[in-house]
């Protein structure tokens, strides 16, 4: 899929106030600082359409592009940022589960890993509570470039046998890189072929 439009739509805490349901949408979701806004920018070809930082918690709210004036991309806040008070983790989490249980045409969560990390319990729970709600996911492995080759073939196998011990089959894996576009292809790809469901 070739991506000729990107533009912000809203951004906002409340489901109620998300555009109208009537197109496909994809939702971008993992701890904070995996890269979830610069993921989405590196497959809408945008410097600066998601905004990203270096230091966790950047995104704090429910924002949405449309793509190709076609369908939604979404970006949420980080999960699992130990440094927000707590009150605040709780009401994130609170809006944060509300969409993801409410929107009607969200057709894919896709769960980021930082590719680099052993796998987390916050992440295989949060995966476990998507699958328990009937939430079509993918995993999506960030930050490919930072790996060294040998680690580069190891990573996967390893946080699959963690996978396989919850999961009778892995979800769609997507092993990306923000910074080498590496993954971008598949992931649209894969979204292209939703959207001729919908
Ligand atoms: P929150 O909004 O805080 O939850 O973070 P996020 O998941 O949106 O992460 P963001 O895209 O802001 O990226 C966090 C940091 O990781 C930034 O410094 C990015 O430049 C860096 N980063 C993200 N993706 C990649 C990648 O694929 N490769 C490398 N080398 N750095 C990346
Ligand atoms: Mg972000």
């Amino acid at each position: 899929m070739v991506i000729h439009t990107a533009n912000f739509v809203i951004s906002n805490t409340d489901v109620k106030k998300c555009p109208p349901p009537n197109r496909p949408e994809y939702a971008f979701i993992g701890r904070s600082n995996v890269g979830k806004s610069s993921l989405i920018n590196m497959i809408t070809n945008h410097k600066n359409l998601a905004k990203t930082s270096g230091r966790p918690g950047k995104t704090q709210l429910i924002n949405h592009f449309l793509i190709n004036e076609n369908w939604f991309l979404v970006d949420l806040p980080g999960y699992g940022y130990a440094k927000i008070p707590k009150s605040q983790r709780e009401k994130f989490e609170k809006f944060i589960s509300e969409y993801i249980l409410t929107r009607q045409n969200l057709m894919n969560v896709f769960v980021l890993i930082d590719s680099r990390h052993a796998p987390q319990q916050i992440d295989l729970e949060f995966m476990e509570w998507l699958g328990e709600n009937g939430v079509p996911f993918s995993l999506v492995f960030t930050k490919l470039d930072k790996l060294r080759p040998l680690e580069k073939k190891k990573f996967l196998p390893a946080y699959e046998k963690e996978m396989l011990k919850i999961w009778e089959v892995m979800p769609p894996v997507f092993v990306t890189s923000s910074t080498s576009g590496e993954g971008k292809d598949e992931l649209l790809g894969y979204i292209e072929e939703i959207n001729s469901s919908f």
